[in-house]
């Protein structure tokens, strides 16, 4: 577990043109939602292109202790025997989910509706974050929890026999909440209803309908989306097809656009619309980034991503485009140091309650690299840039937070001066073999 094990420092520093051709790892939230899903179906999932990553691991591990079959048949291909709609068991054990929030709220969503006690924990990461955004609407279905200030993790959770159908209109725009009380509305019986005032990923959606869940959703006048869900469905298990996460192709996208001389494709990148903010944001700014070979795979839209070096431009990124890219301001905010003029990243309060505060770890570690950049009102992260990179030479804390190991890592291909990251082993949580990939691409990545 990244936590425990020793810390594992590592150095970037530039080598020249990144050139080739890779695959990134599946789709960290729909890897998760095919295991809880799978686990709840009748019969047989199997899921191709899983993530195996530490988060998602934890995950498998966790439906195991719940009573479904969970098996590795070879890289990305795993079969599950599920339980049924509420036939999920009591865990004879404590559920770690290490430093996954998506794992830890879905799951406590689940257990909302089952009639048992769990208890779940996670890494020093996970513990720190909030939970009370999913324990407050999932106490309203009958569940109690027991956990530490601020519902904090190690949490109890008592899942009810007579749970209550919701109506619950999401107070943060959060694809975890909303996930959350929908895979608690499964097991009541009657219409669960969530209301998002912002549309946030809906891989969830896409996913229950696809297992046969009778879920609609609709659009209100002032551009709410509504979704209902039929509890008590009968999920049948199915074959997924896990496309690779845009969220960790963001990281060598954005190094091709920063390194000189670069040419690189990544293959297979999901182009769910609710995820591509980054993409959209990196065009506004002059980037040479095009969309090859677009299909659609499993209900999923997917193409190829071709990108070229690109004298990248400042922006201002609106706040509502926050919910498609919330992953991805960091290695956005390391393309802004890079880009000439300033980019204004509005409305980021929920990046401080991530695997770490990435809003400090984004304006302190840019600042010691040099880079002009401060935090303004309404969480607004500001980034000045000259046209050249930021002159790099710093160690920068990674906190458990694979995001930040990664988006200084692609910095250090382009800066002046080493950059390096106090411990890489976060990463391995959403993109393992993360360094071997780049260093493959031309990058100059080992041990500090
Ligand atoms: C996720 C939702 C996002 C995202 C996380 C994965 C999901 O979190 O940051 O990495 O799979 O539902 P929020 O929904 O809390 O914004």
């Amino acid at each position: 577990m990244s936590s425990s094990e020793a810390p594992q420092p590592l150095l970037s520093r530039p080598r020249g043109a990144l050139k080739g051709t890779l695959t990134v790892p599946g789709d960290k939230s729909i890897s998760h939602r095919a295991l809880m899903f799978g686990a709840l179906a009748l019969g047989e999932t199997t899921v191709e292109g899983l993530l195996e990553g530490e988060d998602v691991l934890r995950t498998a591990q966790a439906m195991r202790q719940l009573g479904a079959t969970v098996e590795r048949l070879g890289e990305g291909s795993w079969r599950l025997q599920g339980r049924g709609v509420g036939g999920l068991c009591e865990p004879d054990d404590v559920l770690d989910m290490g430093n996954s929030g998506t794992g830890a709220r879905l799951l406590m969503g689940l257990l909302a509706t089952h009639p048992f006690t769990s208890v779940l924990t996670g890494d020093a990461s996970l513990r720190k974050r909030p939970m009370a955004r999913v324990t407050v609407p999932l106490s309203h279905f009958g569940a109690t929890f027991t956990g530490r200030s601020g519902g904090r993790l190690p949490l109890a959770v008592t899942g009810t026999a007579t749970p209550v159908p919701q109506t619950y209109e999401l107070p943060v725009a959060s694809a975890q909440v909303k996930s959350a009380v929908l895979l608690a509305g499964l097991n009541t019986p009657g219409i669960t209803t969530v209301i998002e005032p912002e549309a946030t990923r809906d891989h969830s959606e896409l996913m229950l309908r696809a297992f046969g869940a009778d879920l609609t959703v609709s659009v209100r006048d002032d551009g709410a989306r509504v979704i209902t869900l039929v509890g008590q469905p009968e999920l049948t298990g199915r074959a997924v097809k896990v496309p690779g996460d845009p969220s960790s192709a963001a990281f060598p996208v954005v190094a091709a656009l920063i390194v000189p001389g670069s040419h690189i494709v990544v293959r297979n990148v999901g182009m769910n619309p609710l995820r591509t903010g980054l993409f959209t944001t990196l065009l506004e700014m002059g980037a040479d980034l095009k969309l090859v070979n677009e299909r659609e795979e499993a209900g999923e839209p997917v193409a190829d991503l071709e990108v070229r070096y690109s004298a990248l431009k400042g922006v201002t990124v609106p706040p509502e485009r926050a919910p498609s890219m919330i992953d991805e301001y960091p290695i956005l905010s390391v393309a802004a140091a890079c880009a000439s003029g300033e980019t204004r990243m509005v409305g980021l309060a929920e990046l401080r309650v991530k695997e770490s505060d990435r809003l400090a770890a984004m304006a302190d570690g840019l600042k010691a690299c040099g880079a002009d950049t401060d935090v303004a009102e309404n969480d607004t992260l500001v980034v000045r840039g000259t046209g050249q990179p930021p002159r790099g030479g710093a160690m920068i804390p990674v906190n458990l937070d694979h995001r930040i190991g990664m988006s200084y890592l692609v910095l250090g291909m382009t800066t002046a001066e080493a950059v390096g990251i106090d411990d890489a082993s976060a990463i391995a949580t959403s993109f393992p073999g993360f360094a071997d990939m780049m260093i493959e691409l031309g990058a100059d990545i080992h041990g500090a």
